[in-house]
């Protein structure tokens, strides 16, 4: 498995997840559960791509502009999770602002697995490409553990 891969097997769970979550209502018990678990997983894995592959296309001239505009696209989906973080579940503007996270999120993880996956297969080796699976499950492990 190669970090692409790697990746697009947290993005299949995350869509998932999230329609999953647009079936629920109010401030249900299954809501509050499958929230429980969105939250933590999309954050970790964020943080640990930023870890890994960004924190390589970074350093790479042709692939740093693409990397600072997922970079940004991670903080704004941070932000929106805060505010339902702290938004009362059982409002109708909980499942709206939701709605616009997973948009937001199918958005940016379309991009990943084409435009940055394009441009990083460019700029790293498919060694390096190997080597960075298990710096990312080191990195989203310990992420979990904090936000826990
Ligand atoms: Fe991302
Ligand atoms: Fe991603």
């Amino acid at each position: 498995m190669n970090i692409y891969e790697r990746i697009v097997q947290d993005h299949d769970n995350h869509r998932q997840l999230a329609a999953r979550i647009m079936e629920t209502e109010g401030n249900s018990e299954e809501r509050n559960e499958l929230w429980e678990q969105f939250k933590p997983e999309a954050t970790a894995h964020a943080n640990a791509e930023e870890q890994t592959l960004y924190a390589e296309l970074l350093e790479a001239q042709k692939s740093q502009e693409q990397a600072r505009h997922s970079v940004h696209e991670h903080k704004e989906a941070d932000d929106l999770i805060q505010e339902l973080d702290e938004m009362d579940m059982s409002s109708s503007g909980w499942i709206q602002k939701f709605e616009k996270l997973k948009d937001e999120l199918e958005h940016h993880m379309k991009e990943e697995e084409n435009d940055v996956f394009e441009i990083a297969k460019k700029v790293l080796s498919s060694d390096l490409a190997d080597d960075l699976v298990e710096k990312f499950e080191q990195r989203k492990k310990s992420e979990i553990s904090e936000i826990a």
